[in-house]
């Protein structure tokens, strides 16, 4: 089966409220995909309709090719984790798992190694119930695993996780992509997506406003910014300013160039014979890269929060 999440053309109304408004993405097989976006933006909803659990009103969303609900084995197509709080309080940790695995012709065997892929082992003979938000989060990520899915659904898995748990999820969340399949995690903490997703899918008022590899991202969101040290500013200024960069005096002996790369901007200075102490380029954040690209749509919401207010005034 190929590891894939195809969702097109999702519509979904809540009453009056339309949380899904034309979603449209695939998931592909080897990254890590990042689900990000303001709350009430959609991915739960989207994430719910994937695994059946709410009906879109109109468009499909397919797991390697086919509709959910016509998987015969689903825990062996996608592994998801939506809702850490959902399980058996009185139940052993490993217990809950082989309910679970039971109920999908799983071995007990398989139990075994989510735990330890999840690193619960020392504390799975203890009550789910009395477990903290991250083990939780742990135990639903082990059940995920059950089936070996070549899919992977995980709705804000970071959340409640301490610095080590977060450093182990990224790291855990790239080996899944590693081996081929197919990740989508919802997060809202850009910093925890840094270093672990591949592409971004950022979504707003249900529908996708950007759908981007992180790669590309980052270095249009880089480019442009690059800080030069030099005794002589304004010569230098006079050199980059001549070769058509955009130039400004940002510190006594500092210099802010866009329009032209870094190399450039060593070549051309020592062309000229103008000292300087050093050439930085910047690179941005994926918290920084995020902003950019949702700026407008920030903006949008501001209009329509004051739109709203006048309304309620009227
Ligand atoms: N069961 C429901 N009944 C009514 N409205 C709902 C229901 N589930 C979701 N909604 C609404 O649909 C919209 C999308 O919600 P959803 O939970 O998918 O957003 P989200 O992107 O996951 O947000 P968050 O980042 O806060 O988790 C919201 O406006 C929400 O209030
Ligand atoms: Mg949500």
């Amino acid at each position: 089966m190929e590891a894939t999440i195809e969702v097109s053309g999702l519509r979904k109304k809540f009453g009056p409220h339309l949380a899904l408004n034309g979603m449209t993405f695939t998931v592909e097989p080897g990254q890590v995909t990042g689900f990000v976006g303001p709350n009430g933006a959609g991915k739960s909803t989207t994430m719910r309709v994937v695994l059946g659990l709410d009906a879109a009103d109109e468009g499909t969303a397919l797991v390697g090719g086919q509709p959910y609900a016509s998987l015969r084995h689903p825990l062996s197509h996608v592994g998801a984790l939506l809702d850490a709080a959902a399980l058996q309080p009185s139940r052993s940790a490993r217990n809950h798992l082989l309910w679970l695995a039971h109920s999908q012709g799983l071995t007990a065997r398989r139990v075994d190694a989510v735990i330890e892929q999840a690193g619960l082992e020392s504390v799975v003979r203890r009550k789910a119930g009395g477990f903290s938000l991250g083990m939780r989060q742990r135990l639903g990520i082990a059940a995920a695993m059950l089936g070996d899915p070549p899919v992977l659904m995980m709705d804000e898995p970071f959340n409640g996780m301490d610095p080590e748990g977060i450093v182990w999820m990224r790291g855990f969340l790239r080996s899944l992509a590693g081996q081929g399949r197919a990740v989508l995690v919802s997060s809202h903490l850009m910093s925890e997506l840094q270093d672990t997703a591949d592409h971004l899918v950022v979504v707003g008022r249900g529908k996708v406003i950007a759908d981007t590899s992180v790669r590309e991202l980052l270095s249009a969101a880089s480019r442009d910014r690059i800080t030069v040290r030099t005794t002589t500013r304004s010569e230098a200024m006079t050199v980059l300013a001549h070769a058509g960069a955009t130039v400004a005096a940002t510190g006594r002996d500092t210099l802010t160039i866009s329009g032209l790369p870094a190399d450039r901007v060593v070549a051309l200075l020592g062309e000229s014979a103008v000292p300087f102490s050093e050439v930085s380029a910047h690179h941005a954040s994926l918290e920084e890269a995020y902003m950019e690209l949702t700026k407008d749509e920030v903006e949008f919401r501001a209009a329509a929060a004051e739109d709203t207010t006048e309304e309620a005034a009227r």
